[in-house]
């Protein structure tokens, strides 16, 4: 008898204990959960909704890490037993399995490859934002695509931001709007023997990119040139606008730079008499009327091509 009545205050006891951690359980989940189809409420995978899951981590300080929790370390199952790779949800465009942690899953582009760099980068951004006019947008993928560029090299991350490692690497979540900070090596680099030094800064107001070696601050070139960040209707590649005559659109550089000699004045126009390097040729060529860049990879490199080899200047 006594026992019985032991083993009832135990159960008792137990799912007192169960109760309490469950809503325990529950109070810690990162959304208000409203009476819903499951425990994380409805709409929770709903793009769409007040309530969709990626709402509820920017809520939550973009704290990701804590779905961990229940879907595991690498959000493969753990004891939800819901897993975010292989649930035909972060994939892909093509099918593929991607961690929630992801480059690509809170900004840049969801369906393409983990490991497509300039798919990191807006657009999309972390507000869903996708016109270039925006500043959270603006010219990334002018400087990550080679075929939008007048240098088909693509612009590294870094050299207009701290790159996180991780997604919880320190600084990565910062204060909005996200920082600028030039830290790659071709914006900020010397020329005319060390002599001319870029300065390279990034104005939130106006979005204008000063003082930068990629857009004319070099020997020679058109140091005051100050490109707009969201402004993408191809105004700012123009021929002149980092070197040369941003009026008439001729490239020439002034100052010191060989200016027409005697005997043959327009030779000047015809950049591939001097600039080219060993293997690729020429770097632009003119036709009497319009240049044209042909080696793209030695243009905007941080070295000047000349006579079949390439310097620093
Ligand atoms: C307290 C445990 C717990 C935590 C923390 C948790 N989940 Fe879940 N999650 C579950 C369980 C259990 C299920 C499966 C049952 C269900 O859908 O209710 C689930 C299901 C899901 C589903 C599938 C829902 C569906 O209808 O297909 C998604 C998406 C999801 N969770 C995302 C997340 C995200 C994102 C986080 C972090 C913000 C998170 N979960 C945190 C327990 C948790
Ligand atoms: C959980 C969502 C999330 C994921 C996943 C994510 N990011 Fe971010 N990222 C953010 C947020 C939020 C900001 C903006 C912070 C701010 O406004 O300062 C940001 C900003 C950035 C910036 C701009 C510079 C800065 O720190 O503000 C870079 C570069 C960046 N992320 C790269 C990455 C890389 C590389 C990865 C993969 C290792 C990654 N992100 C994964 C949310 C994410
Ligand atoms: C030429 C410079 C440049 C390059 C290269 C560049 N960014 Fe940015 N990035 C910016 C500027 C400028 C902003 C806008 C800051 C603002 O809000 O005014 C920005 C903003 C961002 C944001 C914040 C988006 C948001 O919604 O607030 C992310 C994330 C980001 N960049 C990631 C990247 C990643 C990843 C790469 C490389 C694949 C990259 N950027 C390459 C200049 C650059
Ligand atoms: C007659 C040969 C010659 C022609 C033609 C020529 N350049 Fe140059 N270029 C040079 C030399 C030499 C330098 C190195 C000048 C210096 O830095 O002292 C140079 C340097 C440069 C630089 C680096 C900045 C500087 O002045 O040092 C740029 C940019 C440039 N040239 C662009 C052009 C463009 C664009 C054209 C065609 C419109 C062109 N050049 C035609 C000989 C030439
Ligand atoms: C976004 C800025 C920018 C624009 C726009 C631009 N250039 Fe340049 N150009 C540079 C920089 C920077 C250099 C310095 C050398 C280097 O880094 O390659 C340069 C150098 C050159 C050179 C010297 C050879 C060399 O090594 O690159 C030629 C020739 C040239 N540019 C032609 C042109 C022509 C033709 C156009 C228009 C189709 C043009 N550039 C538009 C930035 C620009």
């Amino acid at each position: 008898m006594k026992r019985e009545r032991l083993s009832v205050v135990l159960i008792i006891l137990l799912m007192t204990i169960l109760v309490i951690s469950c809503s325990d359980l529950k109070k810690d989940l990162p959304t208000a959960t409203s009476a819903g189809p499951d425990i994380h409420g409805q709409g929770w995978t709903d793009t769409a909704s007040g309530n969709f899951h990626g709402k509820a981590i920017q809520m939550d300080g973009w704290n990701i890490a804590a779905c961990k929790q229940c879907h595991g370390p690498q959000y493969t199952g753990g004891s939800a037993n819901v897993s975010c790779e292989h649930s035909g949800c972060h994939a892909d465009g093509s099918g593929n399995p991607k961690s929630p942690e992801s480059c690509n899953t809170c900004h840049g582009n969801f369906l393409a490859a983990g490991d497509d760099t300039a798919s990191w980068a807006p657009p999309k951004s972390l507000s869903n934002a996708t016109s270039p006019s925006i500043h959270s947008v603006g010219t990334h993928q002018q400087h990550l695509v080679s075929v939008l560029m007048v240098s088909g090299k693509k612009v590294e991350c870094k050299e207009c931001h701290v790159v996180p490692a991780t997604v919880s690497a320190s600084g990565h979540f910062g204060a909005s709007p996200a920082e600028v900070v030039f830290s790659g090596p071709l914006a900020s680099l010397k020329t005319n023997n060390g002599a001319v030094v870029p300065t390279p800064s990034y104005d939130l107001t106006s979005g204008k990119c000063n003082n930068s070696y990629c857009h004319g601050y070099f020997k020679n070139g058109n140091y005051s040139n100050t490109p707009v960040w969201n402004v993408a209707d191809g105004s700012q590649k123009k021929c002149g606008s980092c070197h040369g005559n941003p009026v008439t659109g001729n490239p020439l550089p002034g100052g010191s730079h060989p200016s027409a000699p005697q005997d043959f004045p327009l030779a000047l126009n015809y950049c591939d008499n001097c600039h080219s390097t060993s293997g690729f040729g020429p770097i632009a060529t003119y036709d009497g009327t319009t240049w044209t860049i042909q080696d793209k990879a030695h243009h905007i490199n941080g070295k000047f091509s000349l006579y079949d080899a390439e310097y620093p200047f």
